[in-house]
């Protein structure tokens, strides 16, 4: 009898230990393996720019590694395309979406409908016009801040003497486009000595801004002698127009150029004297959304808002040491 029930209560130790590994005890988690964190990434142009290729590739490389997949949607700088991509990512049900907005507008509905479907939205490198709540984090630049970094250049190198100034602005309706436009706004406004000459969208694009630039010079010929390109391939663009045309550039007395991004290729024109002035727009953003998606991940809550420190470069203090030093 007493061998009976000795092994009656062995069988039942075994059996209740099954039952609770297979109850999402310990053992569950190590059975199933460890899950993959889904990131649905809905990017503006993956190779719109030398700027958003840097950004493209610091996301996919930090997001290569084990325990994360990456998809990554190009909306190819359509603004509603962007929406349906987000639409798509809710309806896959991925555990976080990233955005990089094409516009700062039209995200409340389907930011709702990521919200009703508790996916965390986070804002990367584009500040958008919706309510906070809808989204969970955002980690990028002051694109106003930038543009007063520039203004402030040339307020100093133009001093009392006129400004005529024109305006190749990036993609219209874009945060670093609406920012860095009213910093100039801002300043034109506030200086009687300052004239936009003219305004327009270049792009982004080395090509169109070129395009641009000529009918310009067609236009308002030696007028012009400051040029604010709001990323550095149109500022690329708009200096290859003017010396097409034998007009000096940039150093102390040519056509003066500021541009934005501050991509290792541009601050060496920037060394050369071709761009008096540089605004650094970090894209390396991969680490910093990885450090929010771990914080949510570990159940903390991280910072609304992660405004990014950003230098200027200057044509006349730059040197090859700080370029080499550069991350992209
Ligand atoms: O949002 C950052 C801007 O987007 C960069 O200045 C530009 O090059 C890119 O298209």
């Amino acid at each position: 009898m007493r061998k009976k029930t000795i092994l009656l209560h062995l069988v039942l130790i075994i059996v209740l230990g099954v039952v609770v590994a297979g109850c999402g005890g310990k053992g569950a988690s190590s059975a199933s393996g460890p899950k993959d964190i889904r990131i649905g990434f809905a990017q503006c142009k993956a190779d719109e720019s030398d700027w958003r290729m840097a950004n493209t590739r610091s996301m996919l490389d930090t997001f290569k590694g084990p325990g994360y997949q990456l998809t990554l949607s190009d909306s190819n700088n359509d603004a509603a395309k962007q929406v349906a991509d987000v639409q798509g990512f809710i309806d896959q049900e991925y555990d976080y979406i990233v955005i990089a907005a094409v516009n700062m507008d039209g995200w409340d509905t389907v930011l709702r409908n990521a919200q009703a479907a508790k996916i965390p939205v986070i804002l990367v490198d584009r500040n958008i016009n919706a309510p906070q709540d809808l989204w969970t984090s955002y980690v990028g630049p002051d694109f106003k801040v930038e543009g007063e970094k520039a203004t402030a250049w040339m307020a100093k190198h133009f001093g009392s003497n006129p400004v005529n100034v024109v305006n190749l602005q990036g993609q219209l309706g874009s945060g670093a486009q609406v920012g860095r436009s009213a910093a100039l706004d801002d300043a034109i406004a506030s200086n009687s000595n300052w004239t936009l000459v003219a305004r327009q969208t270049g792009e982004w694009s080395t090509d169109v801004a070129k395009q641009v630039m000529t009918s310009w010079i067609q236009q308002y010929g030696s007028t012009i002698n400051c040029v604010y390109a709001e990323n550095d391939n149109m500022a690329d663009g708009a200096i290859q127009a003017l010396q097409e045309r034998g007009i000096k550039v940039g150093g102390a007395d040519g056509v003066a150029i500021i541009s934005f991004d501050a991509n290792r290729p541009y601050l060496q024109m920037t060394l050369a004297g071709l761009i008096n002035c540089n605004v650094e727009c970090n894209p390396l953003h991969g680490p910093r959304v990885k450090q929010i998606i771990d914080n949510l991940e570990s159940g903390g809550q991280p910072k609304k808002i992660e405004i990014i420190d950003e230098e200027a470069f200057y044509w006349d203090t730059i040197t090859q040491a700080i370029i080499d030093a550069r991350q992209y």
